[in-house]
């Protein structure tokens, strides 16, 4: 054991010996690709959001930046995953309302603190959420739709992308201003939900608009409304929650970067003005507008930002959540 012992603590003085300092990381940084981990579905809005401004990144930072769905859990597993990866910026994570805000007061087994347990590096885009209801649905508008959710609630579904993703916080504050329980169909991510919504085996999804857009333009679901107070600059013609005598049913989610706690400091600032430098760049910036998203304020592209940003929306769950009485057991 003495002997075991004495390796280990050999082991232990030659790795800090050669552990690179902070500076000399920030310098090297990055020294191979950089896996990007998507908590959902490929082909859903944060995959989407998460290959648009990773492709630019890589451009910035030199190296390739590889996307990663890691789904489960309704998408905190990603997170759990990124608090065990080295803190060398190596590995980053594309989070959003439901799994760095809304999972803390939903998710009593959540594993990891948002504000505590991961770098933040900034802000990606905010992302309005419309209501959208199969093609064949009866309901042409969000009051024919209302009325037909109230007098079918039993038999109704709701397409979401597991419990606590932003499709079921959002379309459960649906719920509960309409005055309906629902049943709920989970699936990887609103990419597959959205596939079953056009093929007609389920009723209704709350969805960001990054989904939407390449649907509501195409014709093959209705969208009724938009869950905000004015009409979506790329949507137009879709109508607001308030027009459609919903007014209380408002709600904007986002996605943010991370990176392992841990990460130094110049490593992080490196990934922001990478960040920054795609929300920035007329391509992604275009490309994000007309997919419905919106670029955020400047100071929340920040670290600092993106901190205060996420306390902000945790506090701002945890009533509603509270309210519709829900969780994860
Ligand atoms: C996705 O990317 O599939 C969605 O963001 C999942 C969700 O509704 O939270």
């Amino acid at each position: 054991m003495k002997v075991l012992s004495a390796i280990r603590t050999a082991c232990f003085a030659l790795s800090a010996a050669l552990a690179i300092p902070h500076g000399a990381l920030a310098q090297t940084f990055p020294s191979k690709p950089v896996t990007m981990l998507i908590p959902f579905a490929a082909g859903g809005p944060t995959d989407v959001v998460g290959r648009l401004v990773g492709e630019h990144m890589s451009r910035t930072l030199g190296q390739p930046v590889v996307i990663e769905n890691a789904v489960g859990a309704a998408g905190t597993l990603a997170g759990t995953r990124l608090m065990g990866m080295a803190p060398d910026g190596h590995t980053i994570l594309i989070g959003h309302t439901g799994t760095h805000a809304a999972a803390v007061t939903l998710n009593p087994n959540l594993k990891y603190k948002p504000l505590e347990d991961f770098a933040h590096i900034g802000l990606v885009n905010t992302n309005p959420i419309f209501v959208n209801v199969r093609k064949s649905h009866e309901a042409n508008t969000l009051q024919e739709f209302v009325t037909w959710l109230k007098a079918n609630e039993a038999k109704a579904n709701n397409a979401h992308a597991g419990v606590g993703s932003v499709s079921h916080t959002t379309c459960l504050l649906f719920n509960s201003v309409v005055g309906v329980k629902v049943a709920g169909v989970a699936y990887r991510g609103t990419g597959p939900a959205m596939n079953d919504l056009v093929g007609g085996q389920v009723d209704y999804l709350c969805d960001q608009a990054v989904n939407v857009a390449p649907q509501q333009r195409a014709g093959t679901i209705k969208t009724l409304a938009v869950a905000q107070e004015k009409r979506s600059e790329a949507m137009p013609d879709v109508p607001t929650s308030a027009e459609g005598g919903l007014p209380a049913f408002k709600v904007i989610v986002w996605n943010a970067m991370f990176a392992p706690k841990g990460t130094p400091p110049d490593v992080v600032a490196k990934l922001n003005a990478a960040l920054r430098a795609a929300l920035a760049d007329a391509g992604v910036r275009g490309k994000l507008q007309e997919l419905g998203a919106e670029i955020p304020a400047p100071e929340l592209q920040t670290s600092d930002g993106l901190k205060t940003f996420v306390g902000a929306e945790i506090d701002r769950w945890s009533p509603i959540i509270k309210a519709a009485g829900v969780t994860i057991q």
